[in-house]
């Protein structure tokens, strides 16, 4: 027999602050619509000083394991581009914050913001080995850049956990896909580097070219016409990228209005225009927003498409299961975004150098949420419950 498989849970998590770019634009002395209009953001998310990647894809999935237990989950993969250790996965810390069964297997993937998509397909394929197992994903990221750089305003921080398993509670996901890699250097981050480098603007064109590209593969490989697509999510670096995707894409794809297509958007923006760039989980909080915000029907298809630089890309679809909005806690985002503390420039300046610190350290009780960094000794990251 076989099973529908796809995403039965889902929820996210940001930090306890956040820094608005009209302050970021005040302090530079630049027009503030061009951060607001221009790229499409209005905040990031910052951390606080005993938050990172583990603490929030902890405070992530903890709703999701609170709703279905331990027993079932038998791996665990943790996708991030902030990888705060060179061999050990960040998993494993999650693993034991979230109580999960020893009989589990963790790993953690990189490809820049993409990874997260290949840890949803490697998912749907464990689960098609095993349909009474599944598997726990977790994006989670802390964008950053230098300071005074031309990436400075596409910062930001969040997690987003998803639940995969047999006959899914949320979206059934399709099994075409189309994908596309190549070698670029439009944004890396050498092993001796906290912030990534960027090429901006070539950053920009290659998300473009990997549009069509993926697409077309999509296409070629049984996928379904870009007008039986209901709506789309597209990784989003900054709300702006996603339009410009979707009128590339619209175009290529001859779509009857361009300029409905890039407004069908809207509902997939909310999160990320007060998140900023979450990386590997910018396009899941895209899907995240539209399930919350859209009212769609069951049966309509949305159609997914993430990249990462360096780069790879990819495009594919599902299809939501009659009664998915009951299982994605609207609102539960939006509170904690609500409930960070704003920042100043100079405090969101001296946070960024601070982030820096290496060796051993304590650090401040900040979090809001159920799990903090407690600090780094004798070089072992030791992390408790808040
Ligand atoms: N009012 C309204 N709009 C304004 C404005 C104003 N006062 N002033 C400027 N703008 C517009 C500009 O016209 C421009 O719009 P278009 O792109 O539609 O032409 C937009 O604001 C941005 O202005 P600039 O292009 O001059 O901005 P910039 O060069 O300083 O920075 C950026 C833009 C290169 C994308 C920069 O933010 C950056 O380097 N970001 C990091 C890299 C990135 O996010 N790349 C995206 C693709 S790679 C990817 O997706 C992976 C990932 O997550 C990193």
């Amino acid at each position: 027999m076989t099973h529908a498989i796809g995403i039965t849970d889902i929820s996210a998590a940001t930090t306890s602050l956040f820094f608005p770019l009209t302050s970021l634009a005040e302090a530079q002395g630049t027009s503030p619509g061009k951060y607001l209009r221009g790229i499409g953001q209005h905040e990031m998310s910052v951390p606080g000083d005993d938050e990172d990647i583990v603490t929030l894809a902890a405070r992530a999935a903890a709703p999701i394991i609170e709703r279905h237990g331990t027993k079932e989950i038998r791996t665990l993969v943790l996708a991030t581009e902030t990888g705060i250790d060179q061999s050990k996965a960040a998993g494993i810390y999650v693993h034991e914050l979230l109580g999960l069964e020893h009989n589990a297997r963790v790993v953690e993937l990189k490809e820049a913001c993409y990874s997260a998509t290949a840890a949803l397909q490697f998912a749907l394929g464990i689960v098609a080995r095993n349909p009474d197992e599944k598997v726990l994903v977790i994006a989670s990221d802390i964008a950053r850049y230098e300071l005074d750089s031309s990436g400075e305003a596409t910062q930001g921080a969040g997690a987003l956990a998803m639940l995969v398993s047999a006959d899914p509670a949320i979206m059934a996901i399709e099994p075409a896909s189309g994908l596309f890699t190549e070698n670029v250097h439009d944004f890396w981050r050498p092993n001796d580097r906290s912030t990534a480098l960027v090429d901006g603007r070539f950053s920009v064109t290659v998300y473009l070219r990997a549009v069509t590209a993926a697409y077309d593969d999509y296409v070629s490989r049984g996928g379904a016409e870009f007008s039986s697509i209901a709506r789309m999510c597209f990784h989003q670096p900054f709300t702006k990228m996603a339009a410009k995707a979707m009128q590339t894409l619209a175009k290529h794809a001859g779509a009857q209005s361009v300029a409905s297509a890039v407004s069908s958007l809207e509902e997939t923006m909310i999160h990320n225009r007060r998140l900023g760039n979450t990386y590997t989980a910018s396009v899941y909080m895209g899907l995240l927003s539209l399930l919350e915000n859209a009212g769609l029907r069951a049966g309509e298809r949305i159609g997914i498409f993430s990249y990462g630089s360096g780069a790879v890309a990819e495009f594919f679809a599902g299809t939501l299961v009659e009664g998915y909005r009951e299982h994605v806690r609207p609102g539960a985002l939006t509170a904690q975004l609500d409930a960070r503390r704003e920042i100043g420039y100079e405090e969101y300046r001296e946070r960024h150098i601070r982030a820096d610190r290496t060796g051993d350290y304590e650090t401040r009780a900040e979090g809001k949420g159920p799990f903090r960094l407690a600090g780094v000794r004798e070089s072992v990251r030791v992390y408790e419950k808040a």
